[in-house]
């Protein structure tokens, strides 16, 4: 039997008795997938308002008639996906003949004029027909408005346009809505309405006045974020599906809420903690979801958060903290001022090819943004007669900065993660950042 069991002992984790464990212990979840961001509930409780309103715009679809384009906007989590879904299922259960088609293009997974045109086609057709790259983009423009009268007739075919903030930032953005927003114009039989979603609220003040005003044909549907009451409701109705009955402990929805109200009544952040409690408790060969596995849940997200915002930053940042971490790791005991920071950091400058050395203030402020970001803490304390400095601690553990600073590639190649600082060396000493080696 393979074992991951280490040879001094101090710890071993048995992974075939996980896992016979865990097959043995409790199952909490009845359907799992009902707490995935994809799912679409039955019924969407507090947003009866915006239902009514997409409902009203796109009824006229029913009868033949062309739905005006309208964009929905709202903080992150408020529904409007889910809200523009469950409207196009419930028209399409009213729909006796003729029913409309509903194109879904989630701008950040196919964002170029020509992806989207090559979507649009592919959807309709069922399969990959046109190639991810290759045809000149009028060509496939002829190909789709040919497709659409042939194959959607004197139908309505709905574009949704999720993350449509996206398409403005890419080259050709705009171009590709005033089309999109005209095609009507170019077709014989079929009708085509756009429904745009955003979550940038700014993202109309970047658009061309042309496509704006083929987009304001009705007044913008604003999602408000929930409170959180309202998120309890949302989290107890999707309870009941995803999990067995009664093993939810009194108090346990109500926190799931009430952090998630504070992070902007965010509704997938709310789904998100109930569904990493569910599945803490569950590891834990526990039969019922406590307030302290939501606690843990949430110590998981924001490392999560950590995680992607340290891969995320510059790499003159991530060296800093590369800097902080490596004077941090040698000397437990030492103050790390931002003069430490500066030697190390240019240090590290000089053995990856390509990146600058950078001036003091520069260096000052990614402290001061790595301080904001709550990665570390810096103090300016008075030095006396050499003026004031900032003191530096990392505030995240010491072993999770090595893990992700060790999955960046010029970090890694260039093994800096290993450096000793001069400033460490016993035998070495630098003047005016030159080197020497003690003699003593
Ligand atoms: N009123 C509601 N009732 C039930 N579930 C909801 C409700 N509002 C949102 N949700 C759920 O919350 C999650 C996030 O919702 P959704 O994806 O629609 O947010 P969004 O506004 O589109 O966010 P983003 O701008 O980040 O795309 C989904 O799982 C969705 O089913
Ligand atoms: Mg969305």
């Amino acid at each position: 039997m393979l074992t991951n069991q280490n040879g001094n002992n101090t710890y071993s984790f048995n992974i075939d008795k996980f896992y016979r464990n865990y097959l043995k212990g409790p199952n909490l979840f009845r359907k799992r997938e009902a707490l995935e961001p994809s799912f679409i509930p039955d019924e969407l409780p507090h947003r009866n308002s915006e239902i009514e309103k997409i409902a009203g715009i796109t009824a006229c679809a029913l009868k033949g008639d062309v739905p005006p384009n309208f964009l929905c906007y709202g903080m992150t989590g408020t529904g409007k996906t889910a809200t523009v879904r469950y409207v196009s299922q419930k028209l399409a259960q009213h729909c006796t003949n003729n029913p409309p088609w509903w194109i879904y293009i989630n701008c950040t997974v196919v964002s170029t004029p020509y992806r989207i045109l090559a979507h649009i086609y592919n959807t309709i057709v069922g399969r990959e027909k046109i190639p991810a790259t290759g045809l000149p983009k009028d060509v496939i423009l002829k190909k789709l408005l040919g497709l659409l009268d042939q194959k959607v007739k004197n139908s309505v075919c709905f574009l949704v346009l999720d993350e449509i903030d996206i398409l403005i930032e890419k080259k050709g953005g705009n171009e590709i809505l005033y089309t999109l927003t005209r095609l009507n114009e170019s077709l014989d039989l079929c009708r085509t309405s756009v429904i745009g979603i955003s979550n940038k609220l700014k993202f109309m003040e970047y658009l061309d006045s042309r496509v704006t005003s083929n987009l304001d044909e009705e007044e913008p549907i604003v999602f408000h974020p929930y409170n959180a009451n309202e998120l309890a409701d949302i989290l107890k109705l999707r309870a009941k599906i995803a999990f067995h009955e009664g093993i939810i402990e009194e108090g346990v929805i109500k926190l799931c809420a009430g952090l998630a109200a504070r992070e902007h009544g965010d509704a997938r952040k709310a789904l998100q903690l109930l569904r990493k409690a569910g599945e803490i408790a569950e590891r834990n060969q526990n039969k019922k979801i406590f307030e302290k596995h939501v606690e843990n849940a949430q110590k998981d997200i924001d490392k999560d958060h950590i995680v992607e915002y340290m891969l995320s930053m510059p790499l003159q940042a991530q060296l800093t903290l590369t800097a902080i971490f490596l004077l941090s790791k040698y000397t437990r005991e030492h103050i790390i001022t931002s003069g430490d920071i500066y030697d190390v950091h240019s240090e590290l400058t000089n053995k990856v090819p390509g990146v600058k050395q950078l001036t003091h203030r520069r260096i000052s402020d990614y402290i001061n943004e790595l301080a904001l970001s709550g990665l570390i803490t810096a103090n300016t304390r008075s030095m006396g007669h050499y003026g004031r400095t900032k003191i530096i601690n990392l505030d995240i553990e010491s072993e999770l900065v090595e893990r992700v600073l060790s999955q960046i590639k010029k970090i890694q190649d260039y093994k800096l993660l290993n450096y000793k600082p001069i400033l460490l060396q016993t035998d070495k000493v630098k003047v005016k950042n030159i080197v020497f080696k003690k003699l003593i």
